[in-house]
């Protein structure tokens, strides 16, 4: 059987922050499918990162999908921000919204691709109400802060269950899984449901000249 594959979208987390436009071309020149921008805000999550301004001056260097991935109380102050700045895809946390159904509602009227995100500790089931009006799930398999950390296996067993509940009610989301992701586990991942495979570290910590293989294994190619 031919394994199904993935898109790529590597992590600006683990770029050189004083060279993102060389970060971006790299992605570009390495066959990868998105860029994915981690937003952090120092209270959702124990670090601090890039805000609207990045992705506005790093969207008219590329043709690929802005991935945004906010681990940020409060989203919902966000949304028309990174309209206006080029997201693509905006994924919130559920574990950060209350309104989170009127959150994607905002997200789709400002034209961009609404996303949610669980963080290891919150099961599935939480997103029962709002699977439907969905665009991508983000299973993230290490906690929030920070690029290199080790994948927390017992997350696949999500990829799992969100994989099932499409195909029994018929949605489309896509899947993407986030966190701890090597060539040699990439394929694990895939094969557990993972459309959308985010990596920071083993992109980045890669050589320039290799990232092109390091992006086929990460799509199971
Ligand atoms: C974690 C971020 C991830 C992170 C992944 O807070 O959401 O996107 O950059 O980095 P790696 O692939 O290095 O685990
Ligand atoms: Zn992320």
């Amino acid at each position: 059987m031919t394994r199904k594959t993935a898109l790529a979208a590597p992590s600006l987390l683990s770029a050189n922050f004083g060279a993102l436009a060389e970060a971006v071309a790299s992605v570009e020149e390495s066959g990868a499918d998105w860029i994915h921008v981690d937003v952090m805000d120092g209270h959702f999550a124990p670090n601090l990162s890039f805000g609207p301004k990045t992705v506005a001056d790093l969207k008219p260097l590329t043709k690929l999908s802005m991935d945004c991935h906010l681990m940020v109380d409060n989203p919902q102050e966000y949304v028309e921000s990174f309209a206006v700045a080029g997201a693509d895809f905006f994924t919130f946390h559920v574990e950060a919204a209350v309104h989170s159904n009127r959150i994607i509602q905002r997200i789709r009227a400002a034209g961009m691709k609404p996303g949610i995100c669980l963080v290891p500790g919150t099961p599935v089931h939480v997103l029962d109400e709002i699977l439907g009006d969905l665009d991508l799930i983000l299973v993230l398999t290490v906690n929030p802060g920070f690029g290199g950390q080790t994948i927390i296996d017992s997350c696949l067993e999500k990829i799992v269950k969100l994989a099932a509940l499409r195909t029994e009610r018929g949605y489309s989301y896509l899947l993407s899984v986030d966190g701890g992701i090597t060539t040699e586990n990439a394929g694990l991942v895939i094969d557990k449901g993972a459309d959308v495979i985010v990596a920071g570290n083993t992109f980045f910590g890669a050589e320039r000249e290799k990232r092109k293989e390091v992006v086929k294994k990460l799509k199971g190619l």
